[in-house]
């Protein structure tokens, strides 16, 4: 059983249907927390722990403003986190040329804060007609076996 936690960063509400989703499909075996207001004070960075990252990206390449401060703290306090592995899920659309760009920002800040990746970021352009919980769904499936 792992420990995990489902950061959101949404203005919409679409990623946090994705976190919800994937939050029921790991809750049967692990220990899963949602949260939609996360503050990096929360957590105890040199426990083990999984950090799954949903988040959008809005305004011209921005950050939602839910994440935001937690963004803002791991760059301002640039903590160690080598107790942690990530895994980021991104929504956005292909239509802006900062697409996903908060995903990807979020997915290169961990990793360069010491944080272990466990899989590539998931690009989900929500314009394609397809459900993001199913793309966000067959992502996981690739990895979700590796979780201890
Ligand atoms: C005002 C506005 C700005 C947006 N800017 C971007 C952007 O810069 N890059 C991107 O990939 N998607 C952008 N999007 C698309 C959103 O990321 C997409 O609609 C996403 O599904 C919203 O998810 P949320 O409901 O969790 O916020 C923008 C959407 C809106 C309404």
């Amino acid at each position: 059983m792992s420990n995990i936690s489902i950061l959101i960063g949404t203005m919409l509400g679409a990623s946090e249907y994705v976190a919800d989703h994937l939050a029921a499909l790991l809750s049967p075996q692990h220990e899963v927390n949602v949260d939609m207001e996360p503050a990096l004070d929360r957590y105890q960075l040199t426990d083990q722990q999984t950090w799954i990252i949903c988040t959008s990206t809005h305004g011209a390449g921005d950050f939602p403003d839910n994440i935001l401060p937690f963004v803002e703290a791991l760059t301002q306090q640039k903590p160690d986190l080598s107790a942690i592995k990530y895994a980021v899920c991104a929504l956005g659309d292909r239509n802006y040329d900062t697409f996903c760009k908060a995903g990807i920002s979020i997915d290169h800040l961990l990793e360069t804060l010491g944080a272990t990746r466990l899989t590539a970021i998931n690009l989900i352009d929500v314009n394609t007609g397809e459900i993001p919980e199913d793309s966000a769904q067959l992502w996981l499936e690739q990895w979700i076996n590796d979780l201890k």
